[in-house]
């Protein structure tokens, strides 16, 4: 099986995991996506009332096309359920989000919901994270200033180019700048001085946020627990 079947293999598996009436985090990429169509199949289905709290202006467009009724994170008082993908996992569930560049509101979405499900294909899972560049979001006013301070301290940092060659915009409007590390040796203390730079919106390090991660396999979904 190729690639995007295990995705869609994971994805499906993991729509199974919504219950009616669930405020339902919907994450942003291409194994949501396929997510997202499963989802939107059940809810006609089974005639489900939920309700989804998007991460991207992209996963939004596509939830109301399908009819799946959105609301803003600023409008729930909770997130029952969130189901994004990723980029990298580890044996610990460390994982590293952010390619599609929508890392800032997917974390401000798992943080703000009871439980986290990530939907991967096999891939993705690996020993230590740090070979996929990890993501910051930085805004624009003197973020040559912040990339002169990641690559001061060697994190080997790339202001990230769409096809054109133009800086990629996030949905917020700030650049995303890719550390090109290798290897994270220490997630959490990486983490924290990330999180101390001004000017950084928001790093993509997911660390002890997710409990549960569908993986998409040769031998079909696997489903693992934190
Ligand atoms: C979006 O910014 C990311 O965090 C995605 O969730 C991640 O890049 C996984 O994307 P794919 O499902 O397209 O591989």
């Amino acid at each position: 099986m190729k690639q995007d079947e295990l995705k869609k293999m994971a994805a499906e598996a993991a729509v199974e995991f919504v219950e009616d009436h669930m405020i339902v985090g919907l994450g942003t990429g291409s194994t949501v996506m396929h997510m997202v169509t499963a989802l939107a199949k059940r809810v006609k289905a089974e005639n489900l009332t939920i309700v989804g709290v998007s991460t991207s202006r992209r996963t939004e467009i596509q939830a109301e096309d399908l009819g799946i009724t959105m609301k803003s994170i600023d409008d729930v008082d909770h997130v029952d359920l969130t189901i994004d993908g990723a980029d990298e996992v580890d044996k610990s569930f460390n994982g590293i989000k952010g390619g599609g560049a929508a890392h800032a509101f997917e974390k401000i979405v798992a943080t703000s919901s009871t439980r986290n499900l990530w939907i991967v294909d096999e891939s993705k899972l690996v020993d230590r994270i740090g070979r996929f560049p990890l993501p910051i979001e930085v805004i624009p006013y003197g973020s040559k200033k912040v990339f002169a301070r990641l690559a001061s301290e060697n994190l080997n940092p790339q202001f990230r180019k769409d096809d054109q060659g133009n800086d990629v915009i996030t949905d917020s409007g700030n650049f995303i700048i890719d550390l090109h590390l290798g290897v994270v040796e220490h997630p959490h203390l990486l983490a924290n001085w990330l999180s101390e730079q001004v000017g950084v919106l928001e790093h993509g390090l997911f660390l002890d946020t997710v409990d549960t991660v569908i993986v998409g396999t040769q031998d079909g979904p696997k489903i693992l627990h934190a």
